[in-house]
């Protein structure tokens, strides 16, 4: 018998391209040729991590018992903080036994997905979402389904938009407040209207809380497991150190949940990639234990170039960009901006062509719509240096201006 004729499964090569590298990587070509390209695409905050937590690492890694492996669930202790965490920022109680371990958020919204769909079961995705969620979805042979909300809401949706969206496959909602890509945040009122819907149905809820921390001109962050707490038995949080202690190349997230999810997940871990690292879990241990100053000194940071950003964008012709309450991303409806005849002749008839331009002739890199939902808008992370933020808005401005 013949052998199959693919050499990739169908599987994986249904998983779309990312649009984000794919400006990434144009960035990087042009600044290897040396051109002086500033960048809004970084999802990371651009401050060290602070040194009592790379003290917790340097230690760590000197101490023989963490050359070995360790529970793939994550180490006790580190669990133990991350419940003590979740109640502490979140109000949510849990168990140690509730919290997974996994290598960044990211392996938590993959695993998280795994241990809740079957094939066909249906996940409300309030877009625009960021990138991962929807691949992540259906390499668990769920399918996602996007609810759509723009500007004119603040880019969150109702409950009447995911009512209508709701089958009887839907079996999970994804919740993100701070979003990324948006910077939207749900206000209190919205979560629990929210949750108790998702609670009527019996419908799972997902929720991403990464980005908890950086809220801004006082509005709260608001768990929606704690905002409708009967929702805990059908319930995953996910979260991680990368956001708020200016972690992300350590590589700790968490999912925390009921535990027959949390046993399942960590069975797949325990076969996928074992436990995460371990001097990464200690630097993670110290970071969760410890305070919160770092991140209200970054939040100042963001806080004034948010402000900065907002201001300048929404004076380049053809933009408009509300004001996001948290996370560290401004979402520009740049459809207004499409269809016009700039230098060269060139009219971008799409946010992806918009961005190339922009990058061609510019010099600054700022990541499409298409990356997280629908063309006709641009991502822009305010995660920079004050100057090149300044610059690079003046630079998108002159540009679009002429
Ligand atoms: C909304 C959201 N969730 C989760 C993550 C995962 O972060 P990490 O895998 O670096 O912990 C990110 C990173 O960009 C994110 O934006």
């Amino acid at each position: 018998m013949a052998a199959p004729a693919h050499r990739v499964s169908a599987r994986l090569s249904a998983i779309a391209p990312s649009a984000t590298l794919a400006v990434d990587a144009k960035a990087k070509a042009l600044k290897a040729e040396g051109r002086p390209v500033i960048g809004f695409g970084a999802g990371e905050p651009d401050f060290p991590t602070p040194d009592y937590i790379v003290e917790a690492a340097v230690q760590a890694a000197r101490d023989p018992r963490n050359h070995r492996y360790s529970p793939a669930a994550g180490l006790p202790e580190l669990r133990e903080a991350v419940a003590a965490k979740t109640l502490r920022d979140s109000g949510v109680a849990l168990e140690a036994a509730q919290v997974l371990v996994t290598n960044g958020g990211k392996q938590a919204v993959y695993n998280t997905f795994a241990a809740l769909l079957d094939p066909q079961d249906e996940v409300l995705v309030p877009s625009p979402f960021w990138t991962t969620y929807p691949e992540a979805i259906r390499l668990a042979g769920g399918v996602p389904v996007d609810v759509f909300a723009g500007p004119d809401t603040g880019y969150k949706v109702s409950v009447e938009q995911l009512e209508a969206a709701r089958t009887e496959h839907t079996k999970v909602l994804l919740f993100v407040s701070p979003s990324n890509p948006t910077g939207a945040v749900y206000s209190p009122e919205e979560t629990r209207a929210i949750g108790e819907w998702a609670l009527e149905h019996g419908l799972w809820v997902v929720t991403d809380e990464i980005y908890e921390h950086l809220t801004y001109d006082g509005m709260p962050f608001t768990s929606i497991v704690a905002a409708v707490p009967g929702l805990a038995d059908q319930a995953v949080i996910l979260n991680g150190v990368a956001k708020t202690y200016a972690m992300t190349g350590w590589r700790v997230g968490w999912m925390a949940g009921p535990v027959d999810v949390i046993t399942a997940a960590a069975n797949l871990q325990s076969h996928a990639t074992s436990n995460v690292a371990n001097v990464s879990q200690r630097a993670a241990l110290a970071a969760v234990a410890g305070p919160l100053d770092a991140v209200d000194e970054m939040k100042t940071a963001f806080d004034r170039r948010r402000r900065a950003m907002v201001e300048g964008l929404n004076r380049v012709p053809g933009f408009s960009c509300p004001t996001p309450e948290g996370a560290f991303y401004a979402y520009v409806d740049a459809r207004e901006a499409l269809g016009r005849t700039y230098r060269g002749g060139v009219t971008p008839a799409t946010s992806a062509e918009l961005a190339a331009f922009i990058l061609e002739q510019a010099e600054v890199a700022v990541v499409p719509g298409e990356a997280f939902g629908p063309s006709g808008y641009l991502r822009l992370s305010y995660a920079l240096g004050d100057d090149d933020l300044a610059e690079g808005v003046q630079r998108i401005e002159a540009l679009l201006s002429e």
